[in-house]
């Protein structure tokens, strides 16, 4: 992992990356040259917290969004400046994926990144709220919400009862 040194911390970077203004959504990480497949491209890092402490994030789904479970006693929270890949932003098609291995958390790409392409991954989002997180990823296959792959199918039945309400009252 290279870092560059600003005042105490180390802010990540890789070769691979530079950080732009996204056209899904604020600030995004895209590739800087062509990334081959399954590449291991930038670590996520951050504050390592107690799974009582972060459980305490429930409360402010916002802060939640950077979270991921390192183990049963830890999270980690990815919302600290100088974790470069908290800037990478959800799509229903990503080009990356997440790995936890040995309490690490790395970015790695799916298949082969040309240059200029923004990399994303699933953010795995549960069902719970859902309406409430709009996905502007853009691809075909956009489902319209950022919700976990697997769970599309559920999300799916949802949207298609609150479409049959919403007749309902339309009709009286
Ligand atoms: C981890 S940040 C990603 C970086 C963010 N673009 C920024 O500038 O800080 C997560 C936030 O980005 C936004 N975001 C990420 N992916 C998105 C998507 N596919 N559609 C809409 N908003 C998205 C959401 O507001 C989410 O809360
Ligand atoms: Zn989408």
């Amino acid at each position: 992992m290279k870092a560059i040194l600003v005042t105490k911390q180390m802010i990540t970077t890789s070769e691979y990356i530079e950080v732009r203004t996204s056209l899904i959504h604020g600030s995004g990480i895209y590739a800087k040259k062509d990334i081959p497949k399954e590449t291991r491209i930038i670590e996520y890092i951050g504050e390592k917290i107690s799974r009582l402490k972060s459980e305490l994030f429930d409360e402010n789904p916002e802060k939640g969004i950077y979270l991921f479970e390192l183990n049963k006693k830890y999270d980690l929270d990815g919302n600290v400046e100088y974790n470069t890949a908290r800037f990478i932003n959800h799509s229903c098609n990503p080009n990356c994926y997440v790995e936890i291995k040995n309490e690490e958390i790395w970015i790695l790409s799916i298949n082969e990144i040309k240059k200029g392409e923004e990399l994303t991954y699933d953010y795995g989002f549960p069902l719970f709220n859902f309406l409430n997180y709009k996905c502007n990823c853009g691809t075909k296959k956009c489902v319209g919400y950022i919700v976990e792959r697997d769970l599309w199918p559920k999300m799916f039945k949802k949207l298609i009862k609150m479409k049959k309400k919403n007749l309902v009252l339309s009709n009286k």
